[in-house]
């Protein structure tokens, strides 16, 4: 609230008017305010997204959610407001920790999940590349995921068909971990990564997708260095009293985002709460499925391991050796709408549809 009233205030006393744009350089956090503060200055001011992390690139600078927390709820005081463009520079990438950028492949990767099996394949096939920052990796996977977003909010931009819901694949249980945790100790990306394999266990228990597909989302989260199982802290109960707050709670009734397959993700409160019960309860106990010392090494990294620094070196080396690749930069993508997300296209990229 005390950074809104900043922007409004410089607004004012550099005699900003509607003609003028306001620029978002940033992350997410940014991105959201700066967003919302051009949706009410002068009723409403043009204002362009620059997102600067991963996950303000693929996610949160598409689809025109604004908004700033109150001390009450994230993201409670908001609005939807379409950026005029949304211009990415992927060399601004280069300074982010190897934690932000791998909270960034995991939206990547959620795309896949939720809309595009043959772009899940492809996280797969060049997860390294990810992780490694490739440029052109990193910039094919930022343009897809962009379509793929833009793709969805088209179709439900305000969230009143459900169909944009499908975009909160792994959030119900991530949110529950991010607050329960204080929030900044997981990352939003690490414990929507969680969040994507609890969500891909209950779909296994309810019988839409089988035990090697759990395995396949498992090992791909954990190439790229994600948490795949919720903090061993956490209870059930706790589990239960966040996700009670959930914005999918309908009539006291929580909507589940799960997997019908990979590439088809649905919103559905078609499901048994014993079943919920029990696969919160089987992450209570449960070790990685992913066969293989390294994998299992990985996939037990938790935030909290992070910070104690074993998992840095064997990254920092990787950085090292692929800072030659990174150095030769990769172009600026930019994408402009004019006001509707089914407009975003990319002036000067591939095209390549969404599934
Ligand atoms: N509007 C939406 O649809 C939407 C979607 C997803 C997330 N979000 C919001 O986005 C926020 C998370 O975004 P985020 O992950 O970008 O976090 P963030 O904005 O907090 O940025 C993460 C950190 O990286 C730093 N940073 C930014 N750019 C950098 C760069 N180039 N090099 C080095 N450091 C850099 C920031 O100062 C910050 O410390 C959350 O508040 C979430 O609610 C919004
Ligand atoms: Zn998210």
């Amino acid at each position: 609230m005390e950074s809104l009233n900043t922007i409004i205030d410089i607004c004012m006393q550099k005699r900003l008017d509607r003609k003028s744009t306001l620029f978002a350089l940033g992350g997410g956090v940014i991105g959201d305010l700066t967003g919302f503060a051009a949706s009410i200055f002068a009723r409403g001011v043009p204002y362009v997204q620059v997102p600067t992390t991963l996950l303000a690139v693929v996610d949160s600078a598409v689809g025109g959610k604004t908004g700033i927390n109150h001390p009450l709820g994230k993201n409670m005081v908001g609005s939807f407001y379409q950026p005029h463009a949304v211009i990415v520079d992927a060399s601004t990438l280069k300074t982010l920790d190897t934690r932000q950028i791998a909270a960034g492949i995991a939206e990547i990767i959620k795309y896949g999940l939720i809309c595009d099996e043959e772009f899940f394949a492809w996280c797969e096939a060049n997860i390294a590349g990810l992780v490694a920052r490739d440029p052109t990796t990193l910039q094919y996977a930022m343009e897809r995921s962009c379509q793929c977003k833009a793709t969805v909010v088209a179709m439900d931009e305000r969230e009143s068909s459900g169909v944009r819901a499908i975009l909160n694949l792994g959030h119900t249980f991530g949110h529950a971990i991010e607050a329960a945790m204080g929030y900044g100790t997981w990352l939003h990306g690490e414990a929507v990564a969680a969040g994507m394999v609890m969500a891909a266990e209950m779909s296994r228990r309810l019988g839409y997708i089988d035990d090697t597909t759990v395995r396949r989302i498992e090992a791909v989260l954990c190439a790229a260095a994600l948490p795949v199982r919720p903090p061993p802290s956490m209870q059930v109960e706790t589990f239960l009293t966040y996700m009670a707050t959930d914005k999918k709670v309908e009539r006291g009734v929580l909507r589940l985002v799960l997997l019908e397959r990979i590439g088809k993700a649905i919103v559905t409160a078609n499901y048994d709460r014993q079943t919920l019960l029990d696969t919160i309860q089987y992450f209570r106990q449960a070790l990685p499925r992913t066969a293989g010392k390294l994998r299992e090494a990985s996939c037990a990294l938790t935030p909290e391991r992070f910070r104690k620094g074993w998992f840095i070196k064997v990254m920092l080396i990787g950085a090292i050796l692929d800072k030659e690749n990174r150095e030769r930069g990769a172009r600026m993508l930019t994408y402009q709408s004019s006001g509707h997300p089914s407009r975003f296209q990319p002036t000067n990229a591939r095209q390549q549809p969404c599934a």
